[in-house]
């Protein structure tokens, strides 16, 4: 299963992609409008992209008038995201999404690095969420927890269905003759080819810590199919592809059958049979 990350494709760009994707993830909602950070917001690294949008989106009620009935016109599975400042938003957003047929998932965006953190604890967000809505809810965990897979396992306790791993880490680009920081914001989120070994070990460590029992989308600087099948391999059931799509809107139909390939060339008849494959040397 191949999805995009979250905010990686807009509304323009989204019907061109969408039929070589399995599900469209949404940009990340939160109650009121927001307009996201200071200019600039953007800027590139060696091996990935540093961002500071800032949860820029029009709020819950255009986006349930407005943007939804857009999306929906896509006619696929519609998974959308969910952002707030405490646990109460979160959950009033996902029970006025929730009740719309046409949206298959929620993922909770706990992990924004561009935004002060919600003051709640993830499982309480989580536990807030599901008393509100029987929609699948996954968890979207920044890499820079302490401890990822007790938060994990804390969140799945708490009524989350998945896990969404990993949203970018914070970092810094500074220009190269000022020396001042290139984001208005200084710090950003970093995604790209550097965050690749970063995802790997958080899908790895939260797979073995759920025991295989729930899905893991796995993401973090995707490029190929050889990068999705170490994250399926790592544990993950789905990859999701974020800054790649920014300059290569054919790659989730490339990275799909390169995956095919890649899977095949391993003995294994599907990708999906070479989950959890990085596991078996340390089963007991
Ligand atoms: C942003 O809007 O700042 C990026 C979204 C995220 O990293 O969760």
């Amino acid at each position: 299963m191949i999805l995009n990350a979250s905010g990686c494709l807009d509304a323009l760009t989204a019907p061109r992609v969408a039929r070589s994707l399995d599900a469209f993830v949404a940009k990340t909602i939160t109650p009121e409008p927001r307009p996201g950070n200071a200019q600039p917001r953007l800027a590139e690294s060696d091996f990935g992209l540093l961002n500071s949008i800032g949860l820029q989106n029009p709020g819950l009620d255009v986006f349930y008038a407005e943007v939804l009935p857009l999306l929906e016109e896509l006619e696929m599975p519609l998974w959308i995201s969910v952002g707030g400042s405490n646990a109460a938003d979160y959950a009033r957003i996902c029970e006025r999404i929730g009740e719309r047929d046409s949206v298959d998932v929620l993922e909770l965006n706990l992990s924004c690095p561009n935004v002060d953190p919600a003051a709640a604890g993830a499982a309480e967000i989580v536990a807030a969420c599901r008393a509100v809505s029987g929609k699948p809810l996954y968890a979207k965990l920044s890499p820079q927890l302490p401890d990822i897979a007790e938060v994990a396992t804390g969140v799945i306790e708490a009524g989350a269905s998945g896990l969404s791993l990993v949203n970018s880490l914070r970092g810094l680009v500074l220009d190269e003759w000022t020396l001042e920081p290139r984001l208005a914001r200084a710090v950003g989120g970093y995604s790209g080819a550097a965050l690749r070994p970063v995802a790997l070990a958080a899908v790895f460590s939260c797979y073995e810590a759920t025991k295989g029992t729930v899905p893991i989308v796995g993401m973090g600087g995707v490029q190929s199919g050889k990068h999705a099948l170490d994250l399926i391999a790592a544990g993950a059931s789905a990859v999701a592809l974020g800054s790649v799509l920014f300059g290569d809107l054919e790659a989730p139909e490339r990275v799909r059958s390169e995956l095919e390939e890649e899977a095949r060339a391993r003995g294994f008849e599907r990708p999906s049979e070479a989950r959890g494959a990085a596991h078996q040397p340390f089963a007991a």
